[in-house]
């Protein structure tokens, strides 16, 4: 397969402008995915090694080909972005330039009927990044109580209609196990309606929220933003770029709490908490694609980037 039909790269010169600073050394990219992004910052930085963080041992693979010239500069790592302050340390890697968040899934997750990802094709119900670790969304569905699927499908897709849905799993279930993509999404047609959405299939709402649990991916990233602040040095970038409201408000907030100083209730006079602002954010909005990108590739229409900057430990 063509590296170009695994995954496009989004917002690739924003993450450059943002992240790249000439005399960078070290930098992490907390999800390589097939190395498209990896593979620009390597070249607009020729004195800096990378250690790549991939979930994903099949995207693992793809990048170690697609990254193939580049090899001797980067470490290739199968794990958790939310582990790279420990990951770097097993590389000796202390502090860092910069940290780079790409986050969800790769063309190549939704294009592989056999990851259940994609609503668009029947497959087995897994969703797990990584296939070794537990818990598929066959299992989620078939075992969870209805109150916590309702839960998951309003927090995690914001499915108006969770609690109907969630009921309706439930009840199938009990005539027989969950276990493909199709039947998944003919039950959600069937709940949800094909009109909700704003023109979106009805299903997706459903696959991001179970993608989401499976992979505990809010907490993932919670987890890795902090890490990324603490392994960052001064002046050291951090790029996030999101496809989700869900992930966007937490990195917006994320880097909001950062940048403060003082979190102290305003009627108190002298501050108290001696909080100190570890963070400046670059986007005072998030950095939207361009329309030709869109064009291009219309999964990068949903993505939002956000950056900010390390300040000095000791202010
Ligand atoms: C949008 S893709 C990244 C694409 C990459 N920037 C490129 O240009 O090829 C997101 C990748 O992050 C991986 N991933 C998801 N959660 C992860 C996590 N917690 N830690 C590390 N990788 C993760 C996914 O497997 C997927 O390959």
């Amino acid at each position: 397969m063509e590296d170009e039909q695994i995954h496009k790269p989004v917002l690739r010169k924003e993450v450059l402008e943002y992240l790249v600073q000439p005399h960078a050394e070290r930098i992490v990219d907390g999800t390589l995915g097939a190395g498209g992004h990896a593979g620009a910052i390597l070249e607009a930085c020729p004195g800096a090694r990378m250690l790549g963080i991939e979930r994903d041992p099949e995207m693992l693979t793809i990048a170690r080909e697609n990254l193939s010239d580049s090899a001797d500069r980067v470490e290739f790592v199968q794990g958790k972005y939310s582990d790279m302050a420990r990951l770097c340390e097993e590389y000796g890697w202390q502090r860092v330039d910069g940290v780079l968040l790409d986050l969800g899934v790769c063309s190549y997750h939704l294009d592989s009927a056999e990851r259940g990802f994609a609503h668009r094709y029947d497959g087995p119900l897994d969703m797990r990044f990584d296939r070794r670790s537990e818990g598929t969304a066959a299992e989620l569905l078939n075992h969870a109580s209805e109150d916590e699927l309702r839960r998951i499908l309003a927090e995690y897709g914001e499915e108006r209609k969770a609690k109907k849905l969630a009921k309706a799993i439930v009840q199938r279930r009990e005539k027989r196990p969950w276990m493909r993509t199709g039947e998944l999404k003919e039950l959600v047609a069937s709940v949800v309606g094909r009109g909700q959405g704003g023109g979106l299939p009805p299903a997706t709402r459903t696959f991001q929220a179970l993608r989401i649990a499976v992979n505990d991916e809010l907490r993932e990233l919670e987890k890795g933003l902090t890490a990324a602040v603490n392994i960052l040095k001064e002046k050291g970038r951090l790029v996030v770029i999101s496809f989700h409201s869900l992930e966007d408000r937490r990195v917006k907030r994320f880097f909001r709490e950062e940048a403060a100083s003082c979190v102290c209730p305003p009627e108190i006079p002298e501050c108290r908490c001696g909080k100190t602002a570890r963070l400046s954010v670059l986007t005072k909005k998030p950095v939207r694609c361009r329309p030709e990108e869109k064009e291009d590739n219309p999964r990068a229409g949903s993505a939002r980037l956000r950056a900010a900057e390390k300040l000095p430990d000791e202010r």
